[in-house]
């Protein structure tokens, strides 16, 4: 007998799905059955990884509430609904003592890696509510939310409040059957941890 595709019929959107952990979470949802949108700022890395993943590719700064909508609107109109969001597109400034951090390198991290999860669930849990469709958001945080290092405060800050967040709204929501989990990595050789700067002019700070 076929194994079980444990997400079988299901349709999941990953943000920063062009590279890093995100290419890895829709290669796996993928073999699991699920059919996969990245959603990433990087249209030639995004076209190239949904090719051979098989799966779609959007253009999509996860800062800017239209780009969500639309999102929401391609799962539908090309699946027919959304089930799982995988909040995990985010950024970082290189390594610094905090008193060298920028009011551009706050903006950037407290926008990619925070705003852009309220923006998620401002957009998509009017849609999960409203259809009575049971709905699952996944953040990507980092053991940096929990047991911080010096010369990250602002990220390790912006990781620890979508930990929170994360907590808070598994509460409020459970009773739906919306469910809200974050995850912690600790590292991965990524385009983040490689080239921090670079990584950070790309990140958009909307
Ligand atoms: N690499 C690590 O060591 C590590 C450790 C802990 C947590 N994390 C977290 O894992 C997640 C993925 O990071 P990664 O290491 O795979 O980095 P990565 O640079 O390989 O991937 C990040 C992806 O997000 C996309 N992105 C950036 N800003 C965006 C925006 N505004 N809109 C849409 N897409 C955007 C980038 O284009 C890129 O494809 C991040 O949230 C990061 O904080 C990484």
């Amino acid at each position: 007998m076929a194994p079980q595709l444990r997400l079988q019929f299901k349709v999941a959107i990953v943000t920063g799905g062009a590279s890093g952990f995100g290419r890895g979470i829709a290669a796996k949802f993928v073999d699991e059955g699920a059919q996969v949108i990245i959603a990433d700022l990087s249209e030639e890395t995004g076209q190239a990884a949904a090719a051979e993943l098989k799966c779609d590719f959007v253009r999509a700064d996860v800062t800017r509430r239209a780009d969500w909508e639309a999102l929401l609107q391609t799962a539908v109109d090309r699946f027919g609904g959304l089930d799982v969001v995988v909040n995990n597109a985010g950024t970082t400034y290189a390594n610094k003592p905090t008193e060298s951090v920028t009011e551009h390198d706050f903006d950037m991290v407290m926008n990619v890696n925070v705003k852009s999860v309220w923006l998620s669930t401002d957009v998509l849990l009017p849609y999960f509510l409203a259809n009575k469709r049971p709905g699952c958001f996944i953040q990507i945080a980092s053991t940096a939310g929990v047991r911080p290092r010096p010369n990250l405060t602002w990220y390790n800050a912006s990781k620890a409040a979508i930990i929170s967040a994360t907590k808070t709204m598994a509460v409020e929501y459970g009773p739906k059957q919306i469910r809200f989990n974050s995850v912690s990595p600790v590292v991965g050789s990524t385009g983040m941890q490689v080239h921090p700067s670079t990584h950070a002019q790309r990140a958009s700070i909307n």
